[in-house]
């Protein structure tokens, strides 16, 4: 099993998404993939997730500024830590002016995560890592300006077709990408550990995958 993280850095036209986990995930990595799904050789762990099961990631290790990528149900899963000056950038109003729906009012999230920074923890997003186009796997490109323009604030830009979403994983106006990134369910077990597939208790705990209007 390889151990990995992803730091925030400059846009990489070249550099190829790799799917990550955390340690204690309970899944096989090594994949390279530009499109989905790709995933042909699960071993048991991964068969385990595609049946749904919950499964539980260490996230102790995850650094500010840092994304890990984790599958369940056979779906790559982004764990993003945030920083305080990301959080910032996800509340001012020039870039919300960016979104296509800033606060979140198509289905993509439980309860829970229908906020500014769409997640029970403002530090912590997780997403479903699939372009809601055309299901390509969108790349981390946190920092602001760079090769994605001056205007661009961070977030994730999908290389197929060219659609971006912000650090909220919120989808900007005038891009291929119609929906923002769906958010699965999870809780946290621990401050430290997250529960992928599993609802937290209070509003959002009967949400379903299945709701989702695009995964
Ligand atoms: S699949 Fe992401 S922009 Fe088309």
């Amino acid at each position: 099993m390889t151990n990995q993280t992803e730091k925030f850095e400059q846009p990489d036209a070249t550099r190829r998404d790799f799917l990550l986990t955390a340690a204690g995930a309970m899944t096989a990595v090594g994949a390279i993939a530009t499109a989905w799904p790709f995933i042909d050789n699960l071993n048991p762990a991964a068969d385990v997730l595609a049946a749904g099961a919950p499964v539980d990631v260490d996230i102790s290790k995850v650094q500010g500024g840092q994304k890990i990528t984790v599958l369940w149900r056979s779906r790559p899963i982004f764990i993003v830590h945030r920083t305080p000056p990301a959080l910032d950038m996800l509340q001012q109003a020039r870039d919300v002016d960016l979104l296509a729906d800033p606060e979140s009012t198509v289905l993509q999230q439980p309860e829970y995560a229908r906020n500014w920074h769409r997640s029970i923890k403002p530090e912590y997003l997780v997403v479903v890592g699939i372009c809601t186009h055309l299901g390509c796997i969108p790349r981390l490109e946190a920092t602001p300006g760079g090769s994605l323009g001056s205007s661009w604030p961070g977030g994730f830009f999908c290389p197929c077709h060219g659609s971006r979403y912000d650090l909220a994983a919120r989808v900007f106006k005038g891009v291929p990408a119609p929906y923002n990134l769906p958010v699965p369910p999870y809780r946290f077990v621990k401050d430290t550990v997250l529960r992928i597939g599993e609802n937290p208790p209070g509003p959002g705990a009967d949400f379903d995958l299945r709701s989702i209007v695009q995964l």
